[in-house]
């Protein structure tokens, strides 16, 4: 079994609301191997980009990382670092391709010299080095005529080529983790599955560890090696990827698979999970997911979901999948 490279301990971030600080990511615990591609699954609102933020130690204020949790990378205990030492990891060791990383290319800088820029930020190396490597990245992530290109403005290019160079600029420092936040969102469906084949090469050839985070299910079937389903800032199930897209046990991992359109069927899927994830300050006290779930009994609205285990790390927090509960 290799090692785990990524380590969260019940983690916890939180915002203010009028009704005091409430937890966007609660208790969340996940465990990435090194080599591995984790994927972090969820509609909208679930907490899936503040727990990557968190383990990057960038959670916008007034968010803030409670004291006890316990994030780990590489066998470093994150939260002690001090800025620099937290710099020099978040570019060397560990990067991110942001949710809305199309627009975070600065418009008037020519886009080869901004992953130049990103490069000699962390390496002391020439100008002219970073250029060749510049050139040898776009290459490799699928850029047609690097040299043009190199001295091209954003706006200039396509979104799947802005997508791309956004990837070499996460990857030019070979990082061992790359975060990738809706890495395939924003683009048409070819490119999209051009994106997937790209980080996939970058898995094999580079053994790169990825986090993706993505709400669409297709994805986590082209790249995942193992999934964890966030609900409203709980993890409710974890599995292998094969496990879950065939054995999902959780009501609410039911209904996310029961929404992908099937085949010849447009748009959403017939058995989509009825309302949408409520504010963060609406969350119910018992099992967040008891507002909306078609299994409810007794126990759900009050009390906390307990964890249930399947074996070969299949998990899930629900109080209908206990044996003894309710009868
Ligand atoms: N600046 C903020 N102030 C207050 N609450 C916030 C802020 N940013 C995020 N949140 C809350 O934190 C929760 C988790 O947000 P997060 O961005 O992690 O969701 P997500 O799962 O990535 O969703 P999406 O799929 O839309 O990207 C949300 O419910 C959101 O309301
Ligand atoms: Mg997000």
């Amino acid at each position: 079994m290799s090692r785990a490279l990524v380590e969260l301990q019940n983690l916890k971030v939180t915002f203010p609301t009028p009704q005091g600080r409430v937890a966007v990511v609660d208790d969340v615990s996940i465990s990435l191997e090194e080599g591995k591609v984790l994927a972090l699954v969820g509609e909208s609102g679930c907490g899936k980009s503040m727990t990557a933020l968190a383990l990057m130690r960038l959670v916008p204020k007034p968010g803030r990382i409670e004291d006890g949790s316990g994030i780990r990378f590489n066998d470093i205990d994150v939260p002690t670092l001090s800025v620099p030492e937290m710099r020099a990891l978040r570019g060397n060791e560990m990067s991110m391709i942001f949710q809305d990383s199309m627009t975070s290319l600065n418009p008037v800088v020519r886009v080869g010299d901004q992953v130049v820029e990103a490069i000699r930020l962390h390496e002391r190396i020439s100008y002219d080095a970073a250029r060749k490597r510049v050139l040898e990245l776009f290459e490799r992530v699928g850029i047609p005529d690097p040299e043009q290109r190199f001295s091209t403005y954003p706006h200039l290019l396509s979104g799947g080529l802005k997508q791309r160079v956004m990837i070499s600029m996460a990857v030019a420092t070979r990082p061992r983790l790359l975060i990738a936040d809706e890495p395939t969102t924003a683009l048409d469906v070819t490119v999209q599955a051009q994106i997937l084949e790209l980080l996939r090469e970058l898995k094999r050839e580079l053994g790169t560890t990825i986090l993706l985070i993505t709400h669409d299910l297709a994805v986590v079937n082209e790249l995942a090696d193992h999934v964890v389903v966030m609900y409203a800032g709980k993890v409710v199930e974890q599995a292998e990827r094969r496990t879950l897209l065939t054995s999902a046990r959780h009501p609410y991992t039911e209904g996310l698979l029961g929404a992908i359109p099937q085949r010849g069927e447009r748009g959403k899927g017939l058995n989509e999970i009825e309302g949408v994830v409520p504010p963060p300050d609406e969350w119910p006290a018992g099992c967040r997911f008891s507002s909306r779930c078609n299994q409810l009994f007794a126990p759900c609205r009050d009390n906390a979901p307990p964890e249930v285990s399947f074996g070969e790390g299949h998990v899930a927090w629900c109080h209908a999948l206990d044996k003894g509960a309710g009868s």
